[in-house]
Order: C-alpha cells, then sequence, then structure tokens
C-alpha cells in the first residue's frame, strides 16, 4: 500500500512503479495480485484514494477524487495491454505443446519372408557369391528353350504358365517368342552366363509366377532362390560342400543334407536335397512328418546343353546349380500353416516376426 498522497507527482510515481512491477511478474498469477494492489476494490492503493474521500475537507474531496479516477483510469489502460499481449504470446489452443514428452513412433520391421531372404544372401555373399538379380518379365527362350526344357515340357503348358503374349518392346528377342511372367528364377542363369564369361558364383532371389490356384501350400507369385556356380573342374563335391555350409549357417551346425536322384532337364545328375529336420534333429516329430527329413531344394550339375545355349564351351567348364523355395523355409522354420499368410499383410500375423 503506497502512503503517498494523491497528486500528479504521485500518480505518475506509482503508475511507473505498477509498469515496473508488472513487468517482473513471472507469472499470470503474480501479474495479478501486482494489479490487485493497485486496483483492487480492498485494500489496493486506489480503493484507499477513494476511502480518503470521505474523511477529507469538502474543498480536497473534489481534487482526491480525481487523482484516485486519474490513477484508476491509468493503471486499467496498463493492465488491459498487459493482458491483451499475454494473451497474443500465450499458445494457441490445440498447437503443438513442445513441453510434452514425444510419442515413441511405431517403429515396422522387416516382413518374414525378407528376413530369411536377407540371410539366404548374407550367407552366400559371405562364401563369395555375387548377388544378381533379372527380370520377372522373360521370354520364352531364357525362362525354357536355353535351359534344355524342349518344346513339350510340361512346364511351358498354358495351364502352368502365365503368358504375356506380345514380346517385350526392344527385348531384343526374336519376334516370335511369346512373352511371359518366369516360372523359376533359372532364367537369370542364362541372362546371367549369356553377359559373363566364367568362373561364375551368384545367387539370385526373385519373385516367380505360376497358374496355381490360391491354398494352404500355394499362391499364384512366391520366391525363389536360385544359385550357380561355373568354372573348371568344379565337381559335384563342390555342390555338396557348398550346400552343406549353407545348411548349417542357416539352419544350425547339426544340419546333414541328403541327396536323392531327381530329374530337371537344366541338370544332369539332378537331386533333390533334404536337410534334417531341424525340430527334432532327425528323429522324427511332426513338422518333418515323422520321416526326420524335410525337403529343401533342387539342384544338379548344369546340363552341357545349357552351356552350349549360352556359347560356353562345355568340354571345357562344368558347373552346378540349385535353387530353392524362400516361403517354403520360411513355413518350415516360422510353422506356419497356410501360405497365404505372408501375402495378407494382417498385423496380427505379421507382428510375430519381429525381427
Ligand atoms: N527351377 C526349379 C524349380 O523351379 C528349381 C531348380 C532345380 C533350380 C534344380 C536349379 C536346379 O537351378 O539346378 O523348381
Amino acid at each position: 500500500m503506497s502512503d503517498l498522497a494523491p497528486s500528479t507527482e504521485s500518480v505518475a510515481t506509482l503508475v511507473a512503479q505498477f509498469e515496473r512491477e508488472l513487468a517482473a511478474a513471472k507469472s499470470a498469477r503474480d501479474a495479478q495480485s501486482v494489479r490487485d494492489r493497485y486496483l483492487g476494490r480492498k485494500n489496493s492503493i486506489v480503493a484507499s484514494w477513494m476511502q480518503l474521500i470521505g474523511s477529507a475537507a469538502p474543498a480536497e474531496k473534489k481534487n482526491i477524487g480525481r487523482y484516485a479516477n486519474e490513477l484508476k483510469q491509468a493503471i486499467d489502460a496498463r493492465w488491459t495491454t498487459y493482458e491483451e499481449a499475454a494473451r497474443d504470446a500465450a499458445p494457441i489452443a490445440g498447437a503443438v505443446d513442445v513441453t510434452l514428452p514425444g510419442r515413441r513412433p511405431l517403429l515396422g520391421h522387416r516382413h518374414p519372408l525378407t528376413v530369411v531372404r536377407d540371410r539366404m544372401e548374407e550367407i552366400f555373399t559371405r562364401m563369395g557369391f555375387a548377388i544378381v538379380e533379372g527380370p520377372e518379365v522373360e521370354d520364352e527362350w531364357h525362362c525354357f528353350d536355353a535351359l534344355n526344357m524342349l518344346a513339350d515340357h510340361p512346364a511351358r503348358d498354358m495351364q502352368d504358365t502365365l503368358y504375356l503374349g506380345a514380346p517385350i518392346p526392344g527385348g531384343g528377342g526374336p519376334a516370335d517368342l511369346r512373352t511371359l511372367l518366369r516360372t523359376h528364377t533359372s532364367s537369370i542363369q542364362i541372362r546371367h552366363m549369356q553377359a559373363h564369361t566364367p568362373p561364375i558364383r551368384i545367387v539370385s532371389p526373385g519373385r516367380v509366377y505360376r497358374r496355381d490356384d490360391l491354398d494352404l501350400t500355394h499362391t499364384p507369385m512366391f520366391t525363389q532362390v536360385e544359385g550357380l556356380v561355373v568354372g573348371e573342374g568344379i565337381s559335384l563335391a563342390d555342390l555338396k560342400g557348398t550346400l552343406l555350409a549353407f545348411a548349417r549357417e542357416m539352419f544350425g551346425a547339426r544340419s546333414r543334407l541328403r541327396f536323392r536322384p531327381s530329374f530337371f532337364p537344366y541338370t544332369e545328375p539332378s537331386a533333390e536335397v533334404d536337410i534334417s529336420c531341424w525340430s527334432c534333429d532327425g528323429a522324427g516329430c511332426a513338422m518333418c512328418k515323422k520321416s526326420g527329413w524335410l525337403e529343401i531344394l533342387g539342384c544338379g550339375m548344369v546340363h552341357p546343353a545349357v552351356f552350349e545355349a549360352v556359347g560356353y564351351d562345355a568340354e571345357r567348364y562344368t558347373g552346378f546349380a540349385w535353387g530353392m523355395g524362400v516361403e517354403r523355409v520360411a513355413i518350415l522354420r516360422y510353422q506356419v500353416e497356410d501360405i497365404r499368410l505372408f501375402y495378407e499383410n494382417d498385423l496380427r500375423f505379421l507382428e510375430q516376426f519381429p525381427y
């Protein structure tokens, strides 16, 4: 409370003092209490000046009333200015409050098929293989003819293969070749050998397409990883050693392989390879249907007809190749019963593989 007597000077002094105190206020509450000390209805400076009027000499009443009024209006005006400025500076409702703790962003992760494919690529890359990709839209020659799959091969049937019809514009192939969605990644072998001379060590992952209806174990599109090694003196022992090294990295150090004679037009001899069941270690369980083995890939020594198709000297070079399904490995690895789950993108499924 001020004991200054009402006068022109004391009004100026008090207004200046009010401005200083208001400027020093640290919060809206502080500012309000400064205002109340000057303007409040009780116990404020303006209120005490008003009270003086009652006991003042009649001649003084008018003057005191005038000073009290001047003080009240001056303080009021400054308070209004202060409040407006404070309101302008205050955050707009709904605006970002930078002082709030941040929201944790939802971190995604790789699709389980990508995890398996990446792991395969990583293992083969460390063994000295290069990753080579090729077109999903192929022509018959790269997909079939060059792989020694002759005109009457059942895979070439319209019932199995999705033909696109017209030749790829500027594709460089003979004009009468039909185009198709590749049915296997083996076509990449051909493209790579056409463009490179041995030694060759490549792994080719990619999508392949077949005219299959959707069911528990089939999708019209799936993923394969193809491998090819070509050089001088490459033998079946190299094939077995390479695949065994891969299997031990991918499925565990105790893995064993079993080679069963088979047939592919582009390899001779050909084999289908089973791996000892990593769930029961070969003893027999539900996953391997009690056999102790899981079928995992097809492979063989590159057929001389394939080397001839790409212009390699089949007397000089030998090589091996294999192809395996990524979905098949993922299904076994993660014990997924329905292949369609990999393509439905249901987060309740995908979130079970947070790798
Ligand atoms: N192309 C075969 C398939 O789609 C897989 C395959 C088998 C690839 C033997 C090869 C191989 O390179 O030598 O089922």
